[in-house]
């Protein structure tokens, strides 16, 4: 197999062919055992005759790599390169290392780590390991305005690390005696470097550390901390103690009853510290090359050491946050915190599922019902733009798009599985990533970019269904398989409520997608794929409604997820709009409330209500503090989404910890109906990046006073409401660059804008600067 193979195109131009002169070579330390073995180095010792007044080093690395000179870190990025499927691309970093030069001797050094290259990926049934290969290497090349000043070549060194083990799912080891000494050669790879590509999103930072909130010593001495909050993250400590005392730190997400530090749901993925005391006065450590899924942090000290001080340091790529929601109720707050922080630790490199168990991959499913709420609270447009390069180098020749990218199954097939592409609701990601991408940030070079992909996606589909509708078979693995409305609560089992069934799961996505590409391709200005796609978009509605719709207009399954959907994407047939509302009204009622969707109704469920104007529905169902529910993970103190809404029982008790994470943002996809919909700020299509927005409020007086912002690529962009009595206050302000009218479908009747008086027809539309508009309610 050439694992390197097929770049995708448009990576290709990102390239900067400078960035690496021949001279510079992929090296491996040739002391190295191995992955899950003894952490390495390559290292050169040089002089310099001045001090350079600029210096650069290009870096890159087969595995996770940090870089010292003269004894000082090279910048602050953490897991570098980045995580790309490898055989595509690898990124490389610049950074400007004139201050840590010297004239005369210098020394570089720089620390391998597994990574996600070759440590543990997936669960012990089909571990993985040594992925992308089985070797950790590193690339760099040091520059001056002269030219090169060094580059890895035969000519440098290799030696142990104080790093004993570490891998991502298994944490690390670190013996702070070990002091990194030259012991072996190195080995020159071949690589290509034009796999080589600027590190496309933005490099994974430390946000500000949490201190402990609480704290208690178990019966066996363990001390228990807890920080307060769950996050992706690492611990650091300081500590005093004599050499060789070891210190071991083991996390969990969640406190089971009677404060039982429960982390069974990590499964396989050890996910520890252990650090080995130097011994001479106060030590620092946080690890280098892993980071963990926790909220809770478990000590364990030997005699005579003693723990100055310990911090849980999240990290994460999007540090920064560009939108936030507040509302009258400190739950719903909460609730809009937990997904930020959700996005916070699954923002690591790639859009992951959970960044605690053995897992920790990228599946699309997740990512695609997660991404406008992801674009509504930080700036990802580098960072899935990134994550669907990886998405489309994984797909496969017959255009099934992958479960999880960048998906090591592919290079390394687990037989009894089948090919694990394919899943409609997953693979769909395709389409509606670019497509929230473009809505929010403006540009069409993603439309452009994953087109291609997206039609072989759709030729896929439409290849495994039965003119048009698809049927999924049961098996796992089976070519067509669906994970259709995935964990979508079956409510008391002593009585059942209807679940979408795969086949209507799976059509209804063939829809959307298709519909959606067809817009897609006319925006490009593909006019025969436009007209081609929305042919097929045609003929799949009328075979969904002849498959699934009862003569009197009831869809076959009646359940919140069917109708959620079908009503969202215009699949109901007019003649049946208005006893289908009926229908979805029964069926919401019925549940007193409570939630019967899994991941790919849920993000449809509060949006189809409100459309139809059944906002009392929606109201009623988000603030129902019952499981299923959104708040009721709140209420058990949540402070991240959690993957089932049945995480936790109402005693405490943990729910299966075989499938079980406190940290998958899906759920918390429901931020984008409170910034779309109750705050009432839609991106409009025909004006992508915010050009203009189409203002809506849905005012439920219940969340009253509502309050959301968002940084768009023009500016600060905000909205409020309050209400007193029959009278709504909507204020908006919008920054330059960024107009918005009031939708016509607002159900309220505007009376006044800034003050002025509005005619009944007339039409409302503002500019930059702060507005206030009143509606009669
Ligand atoms: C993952 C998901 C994913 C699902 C699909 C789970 O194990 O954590 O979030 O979408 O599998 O089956």
């Amino acid at each position: 197999m050439n694992m390197f193979a097929g770049r995708s195109t448009s990576a290709a131009e990102e390239i900067s062919h400078d960035a690496f002169s021949p001279k510079a070579r992929m090296i491996a330390p040739a002391c190295d055992g191995g992955q899950g073995t003894a952490g390495t180095f390559v290292s050169r010792n040089f002089t310099l005759g001045g001090n350079p007044s600029s210096a650069r080093l290009n870096i890159s690395a087969l595995g996770l790599y940090r870089a010292f000179i003269n004894g000082k870190r090279v910048g602050d990025d953490l897991l570098t390169p980045g995580w790309t499927c490898y055989d595509d691309r690898i990124a490389y970093q610049s950074y400007d290392v004139s201050a840590l030069l010297q004239s005369g001797e210098n020394r570089i050094e720089i620390w391998l780590g597994d990574g996600w290259y070759r440590s543990q990926i997936l669960w012990p049934s089909n571990p993985i390991y040594n992925c992308w290969g089985d070797r950790v290497a590193a690339i760099a090349e040091l520059s001056s305005e002269d030219g090169t000043l060094l580059a890895t070549d035969e000519t440098w060194r290799s030696g142990f690390t104080p790093v004993l083990r570490n891998g991502i799912y298994y944490g690390e080891d670190f013996d702070a005696r070990i002091v990194p000494e030259d012991s072996a050669g190195v080995d020159v790879l071949d690589f290509d470097t034009a796999l080589l590509v600027p590190h496309e999103a933005d490099a994974v930072k430390e946000l500000a550390p949490f201190s402990p909130i609480d704290s208690w010593t178990e019966d066996d001495g363990r001390r228990v901390f807890d920080f307060g909050q769950n996050a992706g993250a690492y611990i650091r400590i300081r500590l005093k103690g004599k050499a060789g005392a070891s210190v071991r730190i083991e996390h969990s997400e969640v406190l089971g009853p009677d404060r039982f530090f429960d982390n069974r749901n990590y499964r396989s993925a050890r996910a520890e510290l252990t650090y080995t005391l130097k011994g001479d006065g106060e030590e620092t450590y946080a690890p280098l090359f892993t980071f963990m899924g926790f909220r809770y942090a478990r000590v364990t000290l030997p005699e005579g050491v003693e723990l100055v001080s310990i911090h849980s340091v999240p990290i994460t790529s999007v540090p920064v946050q560009a939108g936030g929601f507040t509302s009258g109720i400190p739950a719903v707050n909460r609730l809009v915190e937990n997904s930020i922080w959700s996005q916070r630790s699954n923002f690591i490199e790639i859009p992951t599922d959970c960044p605690q168990r053995d897992e920790r991959v990228g599946w699309t499913g997740d990512a695609q019902v997660f991404a406008g709420t992801a674009c509504w609270l930080a700036d990802s447009q580098r960072f899935l733009t990134k994550y669907l390069r990886d998405v489309m180098h994984d797909q496969r020749p017959n255009g099934a798009v992958p479960h999880f990218s960048p998906d090591p199954t592919r290079l390394h097939p687990i037989g009894e599985r089948g090919d694990w592409a394919g899943s409609t609701g997953w693979g769909d990601a395709i389409v509606i990533i670019p497509w929230q991408l473009y809505l929010h940030y403006g540009d069409d070079a993603v439309l452009r970019e994953c087109f291609p992909a997206m039609q072989r996606w759709l030729d896929y589909l439409w290849s495994i269904s039965d003119g048009p509708i698809i049927r999924p078979p049961a098996v796992w693995g089976a070519h067509g398989f669906t994970f259709g409305d995935w964990l979508q609560p079956v409510g008391d089992n002593r009585k059942p409520r209807p679940t979408v069934a795969d086949d209507c799961a799976a059509t209804l996505y063939h829809f959307i997608s298709t519909d959606l590409a067809s817009r897609i391709a006319g925006i490009i200005g593909d006019e025969a794929a436009a007209a081609r796609l929305a042919a097929r978009a045609q003929e799949i509605r009328l075979a969904f409604s002849h498959e699934f719709f009862s003569p009197s207009g009831r869809i076959a399954h009646n359940d919140q997820t069917s109708w959620a959907l079908a009503f969202l994407y215009g699949l109901v047939p007019p003649e049946f709009v208005e006893a289908g509302k009926s229908y979805f009204r029964r069926v919401v009622e019925e549940t007193d409330g409570l939630i019967g969707t899994g991941f790919i109704g849920t993000p449809a469920l509060l949006p189809a209500l409100t459309e139809l104007g059944m906002v009392d529905l929606a109201e009623k169902i988000f603030l129902n503090r019952k499981v299923p529910g959104w708040l009721y993970q709140v209420d058990r103190g949540a402070t991240s989404i959690w993957e089932r809404w049945d995480a936790l029982a109402e005693d405490g008790s943990i729910y299966d910890p075989s499938m079980n994470s406190y940290n998958h943002y899906a759920y918390g996809a429901v931020c984008q109906w409170l910034f779309e919909y109750v705050a009432g700020l839609k991106p409009v299509a025909e004006a992508p990046g915010f050009r203009s927005i189409k203002l809506n409020p849905s005012i439920l007086p219940a969340l009253s006073p509502v309050s959301a912002w968002h940084d768009c690529r023009h500016g600060r962009i905000s909205a409020s409401w309050s209400v007193e009595g029959e009278l709504a206050t909507f204020k908006v302000s919008l920054p330059e660059g960024v107009t918005a009218h009031l939708d016509k479908a607002c159900k309220h009747r505007p009376l006044s804008v800034n003050g002025v008086p509005v005619g009944a027809d007339e039409e409302v539309r503002i500019g930059s600067g702060a507005h206030e508009i009143t509606f009669a309610l």
